[in-house]
């Protein structure tokens, strides 16, 4: 694993992110880079994010990606923030997915597992539950729809470890991602942190407690109390 970049200013940040590229450029607004990291970020919304992490969250011990697309994301976040061990998990079909096989060589920590399959499948949970209750953070961003991300937090409650951090992706831009966010404000067990919302919406969520630990029902329906 290599060192943590020093944190830049936001301006910095910012550039950093543009210089890196995204996947689309009149989407995103910014170049594609086709060695770059081909990411699916707001430069200004997702600089703060990062800048955010570098500098008010503590280093990590066990990290978790849900939705990684090229992974270009999972690896700016690790360049400027310490996780020391990173599982990651998608289903691996994501037009620029064949790239997380270049990016992930210089991945700023250690990639522990690597689950290519669908979040919601029971083999899945069984695979990472070996590590309930010891996550420090997750970034959730594969299935925007309301039942599929209820799914993916209902797994990642028990994953996380009680103040571990859960970060949404999309929860401003997408109905179904906002139906949930505005959900989560009455959760009693997740408590929002911070709110980056310049464009797409990158909330930070807090697992204050665990209250309500999800049942199969939950896993297998995305219905219920979060
Ligand atoms: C919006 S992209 C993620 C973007 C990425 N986090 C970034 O910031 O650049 C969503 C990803 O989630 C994956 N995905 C969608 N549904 C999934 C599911 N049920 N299980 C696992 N991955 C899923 C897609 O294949 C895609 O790679």
């Amino acid at each position: 694993m290599g060192l943590i970049q020093p944190t830049p200013s936001l301006a910095d940040m910012i550039q950093a992110v543009r210089n890196a590229g995204s996947s689309h450029e009149e989407f995103f607004g910014y170049p594609v880079r086709e060695d770059g990291l081909h990411l699916q970020q707001d430069p200004t919304e997702y600089a703060s994010f990062v800048h955010f992490m570098a500098t008010e969250v503590p280093a990590a011990d066990l990290t978790l990606e849900i939705g990684i697309a090229s992974g270009g994301q999972t690896k700016f976040l690790r360049d400027y923030w310490h996780a020391r061990r990173t599982m990651v998990l998608d289903i691996g079909q994501h037009q620029v997915f064949p790239q997380w096989k270049r990016i992930k060589q210089s991945l700023n920590s250690d990639l522990i597992l690597e689950i290519i399959d669908d979040s919601h499948s029971p083999k899945v949970r069984e695979q990472l539950l070996p590590h309930a209750g010891k996550v420090d953070f997750a970034f959730v961003d594969g299935d925007h729809s309301y039942r599929g991300l209820k799914q993916d937090i209902f797994l990642t409650k028990e994953l996380l470890r009680p103040g571990g951090l859960m970060v949404l992706h999309d929860t401003a831009a997408v109905g179904d991602c906002k139906k949930v966010f505005d959900e989560l404000l009455f959760s009693s067990d997740f408590a929002l942190l911070r709110n980056f919302q310049y464009r797409f919406g990158i909330s930070v969520w807090k697992m204050i407690r665990v209250k309500r630990m999800p049942n199969a029902f939950n896993r297998m329906t995305g219905w219920g109390r979060i």
